[in-house]
């Protein structure tokens, strides 16, 4: 073993930490759930998942990374040989969100291209979203289930996705994941920020934000509310699949973990918050402009990136194929840095327990992602996204982050210890609230959360798809990802590859 990689700087690592939680789900998720579930009252429990939650496991994965340097399956088995496979399953959760969400960045590279070359219109919502859609539907009769031909419009930028994707993890931690972020990261900040500018300066911009921020009380009493905070914090945080600990097994020794912490889920939320703003803006405009209640364009939910916002730009008053380029290019750099974040998991994973080259290990794992994806980029691929999407979110990441900090800290017994070692080498120490957060509020919060999704998800079907269909991507997916955490965890690992590394910092 030639000792692990490194990054090169402090600012090399939180600019891919950052880059890892700043992706689609700060752009196209968090406005119109936010919207969905109280408006301005939703920030509440909102902060209070992020506080209590999300910073806390932020601070655990980093520690859990940097203490015992490794891909997520070896720091878990070096905490205990036991608990190996809790890295394995948060290894195949992110193994299955890489399948689709590369095909979301190729629907974003496709839309970015319309707007370069003003094919920019009605056919633009119409396009691709018709393809999947219509033709499934109407034209071949299909159903959820069937998978209908490729779609060419989203094949070929898919591909693109899988060589720069792949590309930047050939290079390593180093040369490849740090400098890629180095350059998308501020890019991405920029180019928001514009657009952004543009939106609330917009005549109707004010009705917008209005209909965002207008606090709804009666629903913050509504469990779901808190449910739909807790999900969004740990999808956006990037927490509870194998993410965090991978890249943090790459600090050097000396390095600020309570500090970084707390840098990254800031910065995540602002431009969370950036977002909502920019987003709700535009359909103030597009609302007054046509002369419609803001709630009857903003409750497109998924369809409001690729339905919805084409036609608002479309109709902004001036230089709208450059402000398109802004919004859709943004969420393929923010959606790239993500990618590359959720194949390293596995890459580095399976580099650990196979002790193979970096080369390798992308060829394998990224190529196996990559030839999956396509599956979804067929006619019928949307409903399979869709579905696996659900449940990998509610029984995947959730649930993967409720048993961990359950055997964590209650098993395991390993808080204090998890504790001593993040303090010693930040800035700021953490004290009691860190271990209540993690040991007492967190579980419960998440166990109430995977009880009452369990209810909802046995008692009806998710979006009224066929039973059939749901036990297959939906029910299968889930169960499948902790069979494929156990078997990888039984496989034997090679000689001493569990002792600590000896190496110079
Ligand atoms: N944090 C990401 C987001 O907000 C979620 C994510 C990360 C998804 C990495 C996939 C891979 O979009
Ligand atoms: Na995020």
């Amino acid at each position: 073993m030639s000792g692990r990689e490194q990054w090169g700087t402090r600012a090399g690592f939180v600019l891919a930490a950052i880059g890892s939680a700043v992706g689609l789900g700060n752009i196209w998720r968090f406005p119109y759930v936010a919207y969905e579930n109280g408006g301005g009252a939703f920030f509440l429990p909102y902060l209070f998942a992020l506080l209590t939650a999300g910073i806390p496991l932020l601070i655990m994965e980093f520690t859990i990374g940097h203490k015992n340097r490794g891909s997520a399956p070896l720091s878990y088995a070096r905490l205990n040989k036991k608990t190996e496979w809790i890295g394995w399953w948060q290894v195949a959760i992110s193994f299955v969100i890489s399948t689709y969400y590369a095909v979301i960045i190729a629907w974003a590279i496709a839309y970015t291209y319309f707007a370069v070359n003003q094919r920019w219109g009605e056919d633009t919502g119409g396009f691709l979203m018709g393809e999947y859609l219509q033709r499934v539907d109407i034209v071949s009769g299909g159903a959820p289930g069937d998978l209908g031909s490729l779609v060419p419009g989203v094949f070929i930028p898919l591909i693109l996705v899988w060589v720069i994707a792949l590309g930047v993890l050939f290079k390593g931690v180093k040369r490849g994941i740090e400098v890629a972020n180095r350059i998308f990261i501020p890019l991405l900040v920029v180019m928001f920020l514009l657009i952004v500018i543009r939106a609330v300066t917009l005549e109707g911009a004010a009705l917008g934000l209005d209909a965002f921020f207008r606090p709804n009380w009666d629903e913050i009493m509504s469990p779901e509310v808190w449910v739909a905070a807790y999900g969004q914090i740990f999808f956006s945080l990037s927490i509870g699949f194998a993410i965090m600990v991978t890249y943090s097994s790459y600090l050097p020794k000396k390095a600020d973990i309570n500090n970084n912490a707390f840098i990254t889920g800031f910065s995540n939320s602002s431009f969370e918050l950036l977002a909502g703003i920019g987003v709700f803006a535009a359909l103030g405009f597009m609302a007054s402009a046509s002369g419609v209640e803001v709630a009857d364009v903003a409750s497109a939910g998924i369809g409001l990136a690729f339905v919805v916002f084409p036609e608002i730009i479309n109709t902004f008053p001036g230089f709208n194929g450059f402000f398109g380029v802004l919004f859709f290019g943004s969420l393929v750099l923010a959606g790239l840095t993500s990618l590359i974040s959720i194949v390293e998991t596995f890459v580095a994973g399976i580099q650990d327990k196979f002790n193979i080259s970096r080369v390798k290990a992308v060829a394998f794992g990224g190529g196996l992602s990559a030839l999956i994806s396509l599956l979804f980029a067929t006619q019928g691929g949307l409903f399979f996204l869709d579905a696996a999407d659900y449940f990998v979110n509610q029984f995947g990441i959730a649930l993967a982050g409720l048993v961990s900090v359950i055997i964590v800290a209650w098993f395991l017994r390993k808080l204090p210890e998890l504790q001593d070692h993040a303090n010693s080498v930040s800035d700021f120490r953490t004290g009691l609230w860190w271990k209540v957060c993690l040991g007492v509020i967190t579980p419960i919060v998440l166990g109430y959360m995977f009880i009452q999704n369990t209810i909802t998800n046995l008692t009806s079907n998710y979006e009224d798809y066929p039973t059939s269909f749901l036990l297959l991507s939906g029910w299968g997916v889930a169960i499948a990802v902790i069979v494929v955490g156990f078997i990888f965890a039984a496989v034997k690992w090679q000689k001493n590859a569990l002792e600590m590394p000896k190496d110079k910092n």
